[in-house]
């Protein structure tokens, strides 16, 4: 049989200078194998073997570059690691089992007892309960301030400050923060400032070029772009990835290989599915405001929102993400809720299905009422992760969780 290995042919890699994200998003970060294969290959090992006890010592010693063990060195996950890392414009990335695992590492990595972090007040519920319940038992203190609250970031920054955490847009208000003032002020205090980019992703939000340190993502969400595994990345400068990495390799909460391909290759459409999220959310914002039984809508893209300046000016485009009151209380949400017929009842976002939930019963569940009343999760709020079906068709499911309010 013949062998269709070409073993003499070089295939350079390619010319990515000056590229924009969408060319970075099909075109970085791949490393042919002898195969020469047009699609990424998948390296599902656990360990990779060595040509001699010497090249092994020389490995586990740092003296020579290359694999070990995929807690720690994988070809897919460093795949993915450099496209993402290209995408946002940062140094390095380190991709972790999750979003949570992210934002553990990152703070586990770059924190120590006596520190102090001010976070967003409305971010992802598990991310509040990782700083007020989890961090706080290692003796790191976290003070929570409304996103565009400036005064109030300024008031809750200490000298043992060392880390500003945000998402910006926020879940599920979709709230915009200011991050070069935020920069500016992490930095004056000698503190890190970290964005979870979840939201917008590097195609609509890039936020190194805002004074950014580190961003943070779920690869749950947009990155993957069809619900299929879970992930999350951290990227940096090679000062703080080396730290974030160092922590990986001791604790293990690593990205597999197969999610690592998944992620790499989801990063491919990423570009044009966040636009067709974009335009289908903000007509949907636009209609939704329309109706009668619909109280308000929070979707940046809208002329109401008391953010859409700035985000026009930080954001390529406003999400897939919005959030609206219904007339009543939860009774009327999970009635909207439970008439709809086609969008998927999950709390899951970022899928080209589009998703309904009730945060206040879900995804913000654990938050005491008084931080709920805080981060405005109030009891008749709807969240809608837009997907990519038709307009009309999503219109037409809004329409009867709107005719269930009618009855
Ligand atoms: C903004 C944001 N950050 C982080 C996370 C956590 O990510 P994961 O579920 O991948 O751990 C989520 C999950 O919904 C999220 O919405």
């Amino acid at each position: 049989m013949t062998h269709r290995r070409e073993e003499h042919t070089f295939i350079p890699e390619p010319d990515l200078e000056g590229v924009s994200v969408d060319t970075l998003a099909v075109r970085a970060g791949q490393h042919r194998t002898s195969e020469l294969e047009h699609s990424d290959a998948i390296f599902p090992t656990s360990s990779f073997v060595y040509g001699s006890a010497a090249q092994a010592a020389a490995r586990f010693g740092g003296d020579e570059p290359g694999n070990i063990y995929s807690r720690f060195t994988n070809p897919t996950v460093k795949a993915f690691e450099e496209r993402i890392a290209a995408m946002e414009g940062g140094d390095r990335a380190v991709a972790t089992a999750s979003g949570m695992a992210a934002i553990l590492a990152t703070c586990m990595a770059l924190l120590e007892q006596g520190d102090h972090v001010v976070c967003s007040r409305g971010v992802f519920g598990t991310t509040n309960v990782l700083f007020q319940k989890y961090l706080a038992k290692f003796g790191v203190a976290t003070t929570f301030v409304g996103l565009t609250d400036m005064d109030g970031w300024r008031e809750a920054v200490t000298d043992r400050t060392r880390l500003l955490f945000i998402e910006t847009p926020s879940n599920p208000l979709c709230e915009v923060a200011d991050m070069t003032a935020l920069a500016e002020l992490a930095h004056a205090n000698d503190a890190l400032f970290v964005v979870d980019n979840c939201f917008c992703t590097p195609v609509l939000q890039r936020p190194f070029e805002y004074g950014a340190d580190i961003v943070i993502h779920s690869a749950t969400k947009y990155l993957d772009g069809q619900g299929r595994c879970l992930g999350g990345v951290v990227v940096g400068n090679h000062q703080l990835m080396e730290e974030v990495f160092g922590f990986l390799r001791s604790a293990g909460p690593t990205m597999s290989p197969f999610n690592a391909w998944i992620f790499h290759k989801g990063l491919e459409t990423l570009p044009i599915r966040m636009r067709a999220h974009c335009e289908n959310a903000l007509q949907l914002a636009r209609w939704l405001e329309q109706q009668p039984a619909v109280e308000k809508v929070y979707y940046a893209g809208l002329e109401s929102h008391p953010q859409h300046e700035l985000a026009s000016r930080q954001q390529d485009g406003y999400g897939g993400v919005l959030s609206f009151t219904v007339r009543g209380g939860q009774p009327e949400a999970w009635a909207f809720i439970d008439a709809t017929r086609m969008v998927s009842i999950t709390a899951n976002l970022g899928d080209v299905k589009t998703t309904i939930t009730h945060p206040g019963t879900t995804t913000h569940g654990r938050l005491s009422p008084e931080d709920k009343a805080l981060a405005g999760i109030s009891d008749n709020l709807i969240r809608l992760s837009v997907g990519v079906e038709a307009l009309e068709d999503l219109k037409n499911d809004m329409r009867r969780g709107l005719q269930a309010l009618e009855t």
